[in-house]
């Protein structure tokens, strides 16, 4: 392997370790950053994503709180909820963990948490305001490669970079944050979807290129230039029997063969995963210092 390995759970520790920092001078101002999980119904992974959200929050002393709602919750009763929570100061953020139960409609949910209190950065407003260019919470997984690229020496600034996936959690987010007339974005962004003609001929034009197609090494060796700056987003599960589960997780980049083409690259697990989350601390920690006068 010729590439340097980004490795997102340094990264990750680094700006925990900062936050760390910022909930502490917040709480010798008197506030204490919390965050307000919720949950409904029963969706075993919805239930480890959320606690591992709220021991990320307890290690950097972060209050939090889950309310575990119902399966059977209907729609008006949760946006009830989401405004009460919107309204108590307690909570400088109000997560509501998707997916959600069919009787209920997640954008409405996603519309319902107050702009302020988005630290997952659902709401249209927070879309609207980043594409705009305007303070925003930006979306977790984005914001995480951004910090990625800046903090191992991979300024996206001048450069070319095509991202492979239009989602509004990924790939929209991404190019709306590197595209920015501003130090740590400024960027040329290309965004490929199902609908590119020649995917390959684009992708070799990236000086970083950002997989998030959710297709498991849909990114091969003769798809990277020589010396591009490799992200991959794909969290795909496959078979292996040589695990005891039976499955092991891949990305969206065929690794071992794109690593010896690379400059630098993240690996599936340990790059972008460990960002998501940190990032959602990091909004959470901006949001409580807005509340305290002391977001720049
Ligand atoms: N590490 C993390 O924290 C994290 C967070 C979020 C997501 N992920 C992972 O990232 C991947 C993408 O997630 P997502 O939610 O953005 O996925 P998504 O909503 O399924 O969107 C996938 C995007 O990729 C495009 N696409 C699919 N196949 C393609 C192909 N063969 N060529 C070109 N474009 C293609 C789709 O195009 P169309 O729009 O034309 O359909 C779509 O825009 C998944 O593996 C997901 O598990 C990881």
């Amino acid at each position: 392997m010729t590439a340097t390995m980004i490795d997102g759970r340094a990264v990750a520790a680094e700006i925990r370790a900062e936050l760390r920092e910022r909930v502490e001078k917040l709480r010798r101002r008197g506030v204490v950053a919390g965050l307000a999980f919720v949950l409904v119904g029963e969706n075993p992974a919805s239930i480890s994503y959320v606690r591992s959200k709220a021991q990320a929050c307890g290690e950097i002393d972060i209050h939090s709180e889950t309310i575990h709602l119902p399966a059977e919750t209907g729609q008006q009763e949760l946006l009830a909820i989401v405004g009460r929570l919107n309204a108590d100061s307690t909570w400088h953020g109000v997560l509501v963990q998707t997916p959600l139960p069919p009787q209920i409609d997640e954008d409405a949910v996603a519309c319902a948490v107050a702009p302020e209190k988005d630290v997952d950065a659902l709401n249209p407003v927070n879309m609207g305001l980043l594409l705009r260019g305007e303070p925003a919470f930006l979306s977790c997984t984005p914001s995480g490669i951004q910090q990625l690229l800046l903090r191992s020496g991979n300024d996206p600034g001048g450069k070319h970079v095509v991202i492979c996936g239009r989602s509004n959690i990924v790939g929209k987010p991404l190019a709306a944050i590197l595209m920015q007339k501003r130090p740590g974005a400024n960027a040329t962004v290309t965004i490929c979807h199902t609908g590119t003609r020649d995917l390959a001929a684009i992708t070799r034009q990236a000086d970083i290129l950002v997989a998030a197609m959710g297709v498991a090494r849909g990114i091969t060796a003769d798809m990277v230039r020589e010396g591009a700056v490799v992200i991959d987003v794909g969290n795909n599960r496959v078979p292996d029997a040589s695990r005891k589960s039976g499955m092991r997780m891949v990305g969206d980049v065929d690794f071992e063969a794109v690593a010896e083409k690379a400059a630098a690259i993240t690996p599936v697990p340990g790059g972008v995963g460990p960002m998501t989350v940190t990032m959602l601390l990091w909004n959470t920690v901006q949001a409580a210092e807005r509340v305290a006068g002391l977001a720049g």
